[in-house]
């Protein structure tokens, strides 16, 4: 059995990470987001009550502890309304740990992704504007604030006066508003003697968990097409959720991750910019949008929809080292008359199965489907595989066939109880 494992996105995200990283997170003790920031949006349903994180990993619910790992961008602000949000719905969050080596965001990322979206014009990517690339460039500009830093007041005052100075000198050239050292530095330093007791360092955290034989979760946050690698660059997010992020991101050699769960919805999604071969721009995709309830957890802006997409969940497959699939909001499809599923691409007059890196060249893939009836039946309460009807499971079975990963979950619905187990994680 499992000690560790990551739970990635295979898509463009919000493929229900969070549902099954809470599912899965009764037999971990430690549950560890290794990138991204509130860029994220993870919806956790159980006891009719319906639970929104973007930073606090998906675990808070049911784990020993819940680590933010040094690969994430943490905006302090967002994490404290996080936290009092959790309070006062009676979740305990004094098991949350921040990574010392995380970088912070802060407020002038923000106006930053703002004007840099406007500057793009035409070419925005349409980010959730939380600052979350900005903060990535500081990083590796070395000039970024971290976590045990900015619990430093010294280290945090010298640093983000150099921050402001630089960044100020940008909003000036572009006639925006100017960020005023005191106002920032005074609000923050608050924040930050707030969050000093949760700040550790994470890494050694997870390497004596292990060493105690405890089990550890990895939650991704977005998708492996959303990867700055490996996605559908520009049209990216600033971080890498594939797995092999978590290895970095969590501070844990490659060598100790034993499972990899893929989670994909049933059909395809996305949010913001970029091309998306199988995009539904009919009845067929309002329909999905509507029974699926696609709108961004983040910034409500409706999804775009489109049918699976086995080219995309390949590639995942490949660059993530899948050993298994979730398949989610399977629920989501009854009543379709026939589903279909894209199994390769015809690029200028050739078929390809990979996805070329340019977007000139993605935006022209048309994807080759092949077509399946589809059910009516309700399979909300199914609980068993062989409960589904036999044209579900042999959907199922397609998407097993043409990824070439085991389907060891199937989500039939948001809630914690909706979930068919195919093969044991833990
Ligand atoms: P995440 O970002 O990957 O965690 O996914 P989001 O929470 O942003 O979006 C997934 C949405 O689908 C949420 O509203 C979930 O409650 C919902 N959801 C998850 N699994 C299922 C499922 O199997 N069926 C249905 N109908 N909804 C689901
Ligand atoms: P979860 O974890 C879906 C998208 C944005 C935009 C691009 C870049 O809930 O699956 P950013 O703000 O990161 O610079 O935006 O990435 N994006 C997501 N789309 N789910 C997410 O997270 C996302 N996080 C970012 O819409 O296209
Ligand atoms: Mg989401």
């Amino acid at each position: 059995m499992a000690k560790t494992v990551v739970v990635v996105g295979t898509q463009w995200g919000d493929e229900g990470k969070g549902k099954i990283t809470e599912y899965l997170s009764s037999k971990a003790n430690i549950v560890v987001r290794y990138q991204g920031g509130n860029n994220a949006g993870h919806t956790i349903v159980f006891n009719q009550e319906q639970y929104k994180l973007n930073l606090i990993p998906s675990g808070i619910f049911r784990s020993e502890k819940v680590i933010l790992g040094n690969g994430m961008v943490i905006n302090p602000k967002s994490l404290i309304e996080e936290m009092n949000y959790l309070s006062v719905r009676r979740i305990l969050t004094n098991s949350i740990r921040i990574s010392d080596r995380a970088h912070v965001i802060l407020p002038y990322h923000i106006a930053l992704d703002e004007l840099q979206e406007e500057l793009k014009e035409d070419l925005k990517v349409g980010t959730t504007k939380k600052g979350i690339g900005p903060a990535y460039v500081d990083k590796y500009a070395r000039t970024g604030i971290r976590i045990g830093e900015f619990i430093d007041v010294e280290l945090f005052k010298d640093k983000l006066k150099y921050q402001i100075n630089e960044k100020n000198e940008i909003f000036n050239k572009y006639n925006k508003p100017l960020f005023n050292f005191d106002d920032v530095f005074n609000e923050y330093v608050k924040y930050a003697s707030i969050l000093k007791p949760y700040v550790t360092d994470t890494s050694y955290e997870i390497d004596e968990a292990l060493a105690n034989e405890k089990k550890i979760l990895f939650e991704g946050a977005q998708g492996v097409m959303l990867d700055i690698d490996h996605g559908t660059y520009p049209y990216v997010t600033s971080s890498n959720p594939s797995a092999g992020a978590v290895s970095i991101g969590g501070g844990i050699g490659p060598t100790l991750i034993d499972e990899v769960i893929g989670v994909v919805k049933a059909y395809s999604t996305r949010v913001g910019e970029g091309a998306f071969p199988t995009e539904l721009k009919n009845e067929t995709g309002d329909y999905i949008r509507k029974i699926g309830r696609e709108y961004g957890t983040v910034t409500g802006r409706p999804r775009r929809v489109g049918w699976f997409d086995g080219v995309i969940v390949s590639h995942t497959r490949r660059v993530s080292g899948l050993t298994g699939l979730s398949i989610n909001l399977l629920d989501v499809l009854s009543g379709i008359d026939t589903v279909k599923l894209c199994v390769a691409y015809e690029l200028e007059g050739q078929e390809i199965k990979h996805i070329p890196s340019t977007t000139k060249l993605f935006s022209r893939c048309r994807p080759v489907y092949i077509e399946m009836p589809g059910w009516d039946e309700d399979i909300s309460d199914v609980k068993h595989f062989n409960d589904l009807p036999k044209n579900a499971q042999n959907f199922v079975k397609k998407i097993e066939e043409i990824t070439k990963v085991p389907v060891v979950i199937i989500s039939v619905g948001p809630d914690r109880e909706q979930t068919i187990i195919l093969k044991d994680i833990y």
